[in-house]
């Protein structure tokens, strides 16, 4: 089925197809080229972290922090229940246990109240999720990893250019990782990144990323020759893909701008609508300037929010629901230290609905969307 309003569509912002055209005239295809250097460069500089590196995913980002923290059997992983399969494989793929929390029900991110009552004398890590691009409550949480001697890894795959109090999400853990996802703000298809903010982890995290090997110091100089020297697998993107996403990083300005407009005017044209229907539309802190990365509802009930998804379908409008909570699936409860409850990921993953949100999305196309929001339910 196509439909007139597709729920996210690629879009352009500007050099794609020259710094791509430039990238092959570079002769440069693989990994680690120009057009990469130039988006770690810019990376680094905008949010003021030692090192970020690309990677082919955000998932592959966030299995390169499980490496790097040394994950394995008997350790335990604290991360939401209520976020995407990546957050929780990346750990489960190491051997480490998985310790699920329960979200806030403001921002459906990692109830930070419930953090400590998690942690045992095996917790290695915490992985909060920046949900929807709204931080979560970084001064509780960073407090009580410092106290537990535990580290922080950011999931921020849908967090880039957010920040909380005034700093970048992504740059509180020692490590973070970003998504350059087709659906992301800022994207390249398939792609993500290593933020890295503990300096001493860098040089592993060149080794790990370069299949195990130590490549990076050999075109350093700094060995003649180059060999395995730890786990490691092929994290890095080709040339071609960091082309594409170095001209939507140099349009990031634009692209925040745009998708502040779509943000802000589902809000106010829905409020009204949400207020009636005893909906809700996403909470964003005080502390929090989000990244509008994407625009939720949250309906009163699992039959109301399949009904309005097939209502939208019918008006040629595709709108999505995520996530399954991790705590109950399969996998979940195989790789789950112990059982955990969760009954806000259970109340909202039924009941959340997110709208057609990419860059190019018009007024006309969002006005369409509104009208078809508000007719339902009388
Ligand atoms: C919270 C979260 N973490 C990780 C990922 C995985 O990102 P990627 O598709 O770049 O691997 C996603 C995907 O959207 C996500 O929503």
């Amino acid at each position: 089925m196509t439909f007139s309003i597709p729920f996210n569509r690629p879009c352009l912002a500007g050099n794609e197809y020259k710094y791509i055209a430039e990238a092959i005239a570079n002769g440069h295809a693989s990994g680690d080229g120009p057009f990469t250097r130039l988006c770690h460069e810019l990376l680094e500089q905008e949010l003021r972290a030692p090192k970020v590196l690309l990677t082919t995913s955000c998932t592959h980002a966030l299995e390169m922090a499980a490496l790097l923290l040394d994950c394995g059997p008997g350790d335990e992983v604290i991360l939401p229940s209520f976020t995407f399969v990546s957050t929780a494989n990346a750990f489960a793929l190491r051997g480490a246990q998985l310790v699920f929390s329960d979200v806030r029900e403001d921002t459906l991110n990692l109830d930070e109240t419930k953090l400590e009552s998690l942690i045992t004398s095996r917790t290695k890590a915490i992985v909060p999720v920046h949900y929807a691009g709204v931080a979560c409550e970084m001064d509780t949480i960073c407090e009580i990893a410092r106290r537990h001697q535990v580290a922080i890894v950011e999931d921020n795959a849908h967090g880039l250019f957010a920040r909380y109090r005034g700093k970048y999400t992504g740059t509180f853990g020692c490590l973070a990782a970003q998504s350059f996802h087709e659906t992301k703000n800022v994207t390249c298809g398939e792609g993500g990144a290593l933020v890295v903010n503990d300096a001493n982890l860098i040089e592993r995290a060149l080794i790990v990323r370069e299949k195990g090997t130590n490549r990076s110091q050999f075109f350093r100089g700094q060995v003649d020759k180059y060999t395995w020297v730890d786990l490691g697998s092929s994290y890095l993107p080709s040339d071609l893909l960091a082309a594409f996403l170095f001209a939507q990083l140099e349009g990031r300005q634009e692209i925040q701008k745009k998708r502040q407009r779509i943000w802000e005017y589902y809000r106010q044209h829905l409020e009204a609508w949400a207020n009636q229907q005893g909906a809700r539309l996403p909470v964003v802190p005080a502390e929090c300037e989000q990244a509008y990365h994407m625009f939720y509802l949250i309906l009163p009930s699992l039959e109301c929010r399949q009904a309005l998804i097939s209502h939208l379908k019918e008006q040629g409008i595709l709108s999505v629901f995520h996530y399954v909570p991790l705590h109950l699936s399969e996998m979940g409860r195989k790789c789950a230290a112990r059982e955990t409850h969760c009954p806000v990921t259970e109340d909202v993953s039924v009941r959340l609905l997110r709208l057609p949100f990419y860059n190019d999305l018009t007024e006309a196309e969002q006005a369409r969307v509104v009208a078809a929001v508000t007719v339902f339910g009388g």
